[in-house]
């Protein structure tokens, strides 16, 4: 049996991405929530290292999530973050309080004292925090060993058992050295061996859809994004002719994208696609709304619906197979984890939904579905392609969606990739978009007065979507991207670049 660290769930936004880190470190790790952890470490002799997630709570919240305090006694390294940390404090009688001084984003981390943790790594270094909460008073049986500017204990170390507890998201990309504590973790303190590949990931799905679809049929809802590509590509060595794969263009797409999908699956894949075209529909159903969850939900919805009816025309679908990854499903809400928004695939779904699902890739994220992709053949452009919301443009116009605003955005987003790829940036972007921001502003033109949308540009650097830094892009192309899109597009007269991290920002604006 492989060794594993059980990560335990305190409701992080981040939490699947400390297990997804592990397993990229060649480990094999998973979630559970921390009612089940004490059992599980009880019965499982595998289990060689334990890493408390992060939380939204208090610890001194009345329903603050609490673990079993006998986990501390069973001799197993444990590492706390955030909230993880913060309980540890507690549950050693140490106290936490609620500070004025919240830190989020990038901070200056110092390192005063070298533990097995942040062996061999540089004193000073970038952490990424999220917290209000703060360790006023240390227990007596732990050290502080590390602070930032604002927050004196920043990282903690037992005085003789191998529990740690850091104030910050080690787990996350921005955080300068957080995947080499983590490996420090993993290896030093916990001594495990390397053993889990991504590459068994394929044949393990491949033998599970085999296995579940059995003689009937399965409808794919392809977007042509890389996640759903990747799915139809696993269903199609999994099922081969009992695949149906189905595209429904809902008008809230990027330029031109139809008929390029189309191509690249049928000339590179032979993946024969059935093309609706619901335009209409879904303006209609958007008509007058303007609250952001209820677009999601509607266009969620209708685009069930869409799906059933086509289905009807064909023969005994059973299944529907999407590509929704851990993002979607933890930013939509678990047992633990606060909604931020409602993910189309997912929160969108209605309850009477009349096929049975199947999310191969719900387990991973963006970069480990890219390496799937890679590894089944999947055409370059599609692997590469950045990532695109299920509800498409409908979530990059504030306010009612209008064709008039549709249009804008898609030339503009036309324009503004025209101008990265040629300049080369695109390489380095995660994600790069427009946004019309149904804000009006007055302008001068050719002498005469205008009045129309200010449009903002988002450019970010990330690895999963989780965390994500805005793009240095330079002033001066940032400039000819404004005068290009205001010059083209007469609806704009004004261009702003969105300037702010995630957290706190999330990337899409709805
Ligand atoms: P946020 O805006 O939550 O976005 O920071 C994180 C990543 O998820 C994408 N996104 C979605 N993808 N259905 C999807 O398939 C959705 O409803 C959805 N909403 C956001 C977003 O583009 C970014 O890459």
């Amino acid at each position: 049996m492989e060794d594993k660290i059980l990560v335990i769930d305190f409701g992080s936004q981040s939490n699947q991405l400390i297990a997804r880190r592990i397993r990229q470190l060649g480990v094999y790790s998973e979630l559970v929530s921390y009612e089940k952890a004490l059992s599980m470490v009880q019965d499982d002799a595998t289990i060689k290292g334990i890493i408390f997630s992060g939380g939204p709570k208090s610890v001194y919240d009345q329903e603050a999530f609490m673990i079993d305090e006998s986990i501390y006694h069973m001799n197993i390294p444990i590492l706390g973050i955030c909230y993880g940390m913060q309980m540890m404090m507690h549950q050693h009688q140490g106290i936490v309080e609620y500070d004025d001084n919240h830190e989020y984003g990038k901070v200056e981390l110092t390192i005063d004292i070298e533990t097995a943790l942040t062996k061999g790594l540089p004193k000073q270094q970038v952490v990424w925090m999220s917290h209000q909460d703060q360790v006023k008073q240390l227990p007596a049986s732990f050290d502080q060993v590390a602070h930032s500017e604002l927050c004196d204990v920043a990282m903690v170390k037992h005085k003789e058992k191998d529990l740690y507890g850091v104030a910050f998201h080690p787990e996350l990309t921005h955080t300068e050295y957080g995947m080499s504590m983590l490996e420090n973790f993993v290896f030093k303190i916990c001594n495990i061996e390397n053993r889990w590949e991504i590459a068994s990931f394929i044949e393990q799905k491949v033998e599970e859809i085999k296995h579940q679809v059995a003689s009937n049929h399965v409808l794919c809802a392809l977007s042509g994004g890389v996640d759903s590509s990747v799915v139809a590509l696993l269903l199609k060595k999994a099922v081969n002719d009992q695949l149906t794969c189905m595209f429904i263009d809902h008008g809230l797409l990027r330029i031109n994208e139809a008929q390029w999908v189309q191509d690249i699956f049928e000339k590179k894949h032979g993946i024969q696609l059935i093309v609706v075209d619901a335009r209409q529909r879904f303006l209609s159903a958007l008509k007058g709304v303007v609250d952001p969850e209820s677009k999601r939900k509607i266009i969620g919805e209708t685009f069930i619906r869409v799906f059933e009816e086509e289905s009807r025309k064909l023969h005994d679908i059973k299944f529907l197979a999407q590509g929704t990854l851990y993002t979607d499903v933890i930013e939509s809400g678990t047992a633990t984890a606060q909604t931020i928004k409602s993910h189309h695939n997912v929160g969108g779904l209605p309850e009477d939904i009349a096929f049975e699902l199947i999310e191969p890739l719900n387990m991973l994220f963006k970069d480990e579905v890219r390496e799937v992709g890679k590894q089944l053949g999947l055409d370059e452009s599609i692997v590469n392609r950045q990532p695109f919301p299920g509800p498409g443009i409908a979530i990059r116009i504030m306010g009612e969606v209008t064709q008039e605003k549709i249009e804008t955005v898609q030339k503009s987003d036309a324009i503004f990739h025209a101008l990265l790829d040629e300049t080369g940036l695109n390489k380095e972007i995660w994600q790069a978009f427009t946004v019309c921001t149904n804000t009006k502003t007055v302008g001068v033109m050719g002498d005469q007065r205008t009045y129309a949308y200010t449009l903002a540009l988002r450019a970010i650097t990330s690895l999963d979507g989780i965390s994500a830094d805005v793009s240095d892009i330079p002033i001066s192309v940032l400039k000819r991207i404004s005068n290009q899109i205001i010059n083209q597009i007469p609806q704009v007269n004004r261009v702003v670049y969105d300037v702010t991290t995630k957290p706190p920002a999330t990337i899409e604006w709805e």
